[in-house]
């Protein structure tokens, strides 16, 4: 569990956390949400440690990342999958060679080790035999998979997706979603996914924060979201005629969308 308290963040004199709360859960698809430029990039760039707060403080597990010294910090990052926007892998390398990287990076394991691992991530992210192919050959929702693959390998206790869907078609957007959701149940994960993709919180909105204009304004999930009375989040979410219906149809229907 990860827990945030009252953290504000400023840049150039101009607040954009203005004291966020919000906890994050084990084993739970945790969904931060709000418009382009509400501070989610921001908020997981702190929870990550690569900006740091003027106030409040981050509890990895009761840990406060804040006071952490170097080397606290160094071993909680082997803890930390990331995945951030676009895949970031790196061009030059293997599928095979990316998963690997993290291994090489942050632990003893043997050549032989390491394949195994990296060989063994690759088959549970759905992408077996495209170990010798490079990034450029393989299509954007391989590169994901490649990339959750690489985020999974030194078996996280905490995982952060800033927009995993970016650039993908619906369909395989949920497959992504699906692939996230399914791995942070099988192996207890704390995940904290950013995300304005309401097919994804209305599909893996276990525990969903939304943030609006650097203030957390509400807490639920994917089945309390229709009856939300917040304007904005409402507005937000119900932006699209499509998704305006699919409310009237959930509420009409008094029971949750599952
Ligand atoms: N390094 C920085 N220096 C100055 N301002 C920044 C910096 N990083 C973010 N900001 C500002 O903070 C605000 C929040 O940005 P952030 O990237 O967190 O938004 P977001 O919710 O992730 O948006 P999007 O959905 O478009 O990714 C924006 O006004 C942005 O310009
Ligand atoms: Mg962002």
């Amino acid at each position: 569990m990860i827990e945030v308290k009252d953290i504000e963040k400023s840049f150039d004199g101009v607040k954009v956390l203005k004291g966020v709360s919000a906890t994050f859960e084990t084993g739970k698809t945790n969904l931060i949400i709000g418009q382009s430029g509400s501070g989610k990039t921001v908020m997981m760039k702190s929870l990550v440690g690569l900006v740091r707060p003027e106030k409040g403080q981050i509890l990895y597990d009761g840990r406060d990342l804040l006071s952490m010294n170097r080397d606290e910090v160094q071993h909680l990052r082997t803890e930390i999958g990331m995945l951030f926007q676009g895949s970031a892998l790196f061009d030059s390398e293997t599928v095979l060679g990316n998963v690997e990287f993290p291994l090489m990076m942050y632990t003893k394991m043997s050549w032989a080790e390491r394949r195994e691992r990296a060989r063994f991530c690759l088959e549970r992210v759905g992408l077996k035999g495209a170990d010798d192919k490079y990034p450029s050959e393989i299509s954007g929702g391989m590169q994901k998979r490649v990339a959750i693959a690489r985020a999974i390998a030194l078996n996280p206790k905490y995982l952060f997706c800033d927009e995993p869907n970016s650039g993908l078609d619906p369909k395989t957007s949920i497959l992504i979603d699906e692939l996230l959701s399914d791995i942070t149940h099988e192996y207890q994960i704390t995940t904290v996914i950013n995300t304005h993709d309401m097919n994804s919180v209305l599909g893996i909105g276990e525990n969903i924060i939304f943030i609006n204009k650097g203030h957390r304004e509400w807490v639920g999930n994917k089945d309390l979201i229709y009856q939300t009375t917040n304007e904005a989040l409402s507005h937000f979410v119900f932006a699209t005629d499509l998704f305006q219906k699919v409310k009237e149809y959930v509420i009409s229907n008094e029971h949750p969308v599952k």
